[in-house]
């Protein structure tokens, strides 16, 4: 990412701010909705519309992509344990946080249509591909 990238990648995140964990949220119904195969990684949740646990899962994860802009020059010492999780224990096939991450984008898009420009999009996409990178690198 480019230091544009990065500022523009930070700026998302700062207007966001305190409703990450709708847009979280908001991702993971959109992903399950619109690609049904990932619903089979969480068994052991209640995927209904206004679920209490997609709403919780929803806030984990924003809080995680919060993280990763607030380290976006440590990324892999940012997501570190989570990648450990995901490749290690969950082994959930990397295809599926492409999903997540164009979902993610939608959203923005959806909520917030000023701010994603075809240069914020673009830097966005380069952020979630790198997130996406460092928690499917230690799958073997
Ligand atoms: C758990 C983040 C992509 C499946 C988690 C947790 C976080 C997280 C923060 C909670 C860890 C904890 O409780 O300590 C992310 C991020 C992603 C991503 C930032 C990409 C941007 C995915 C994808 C899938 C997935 C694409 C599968 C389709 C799971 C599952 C759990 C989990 C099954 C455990 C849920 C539970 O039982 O509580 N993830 N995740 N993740 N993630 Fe991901």
């Amino acid at each position: 990412l480019s230091a544009g990238d990065k500022s523009n990648v930070k700026a998302v995140f700062g207007k966001i701010g305190g409703q990450a964990d709708e847009y979280g949220a908001d991702a993971l119904e959109r992903m399950f909705a619109t690609y049904p195969q990932t619903k089979t990684y969480f068994p052991h949740f209640d995927l209904g519309k206004g679920s209490a646990q997609v709403k919780g899962h929803g806030k984990k994860v924003a809080a995680a992509l919060v993280e990763a802009a607030n380290n976006v020059d440590d990324l892999a010492g940012a997501l570190s344990k989570l990648s450990d999780l995901h490749a290690q224990k969950l082994r959930v096939d990397p295809v599926n946080f492409k999903l997540l991450g164009q979902c993610f984008l939608v959203v923005v898009a959806t909520r917030n249509p000023s701010l994603l420009t075809p240069e914020v999009h673009a830097s966005l996409d380069k952020f979630l591909c790198a997130v996406d990178t460092v928690l499917t690198a230690k799958y073997r």
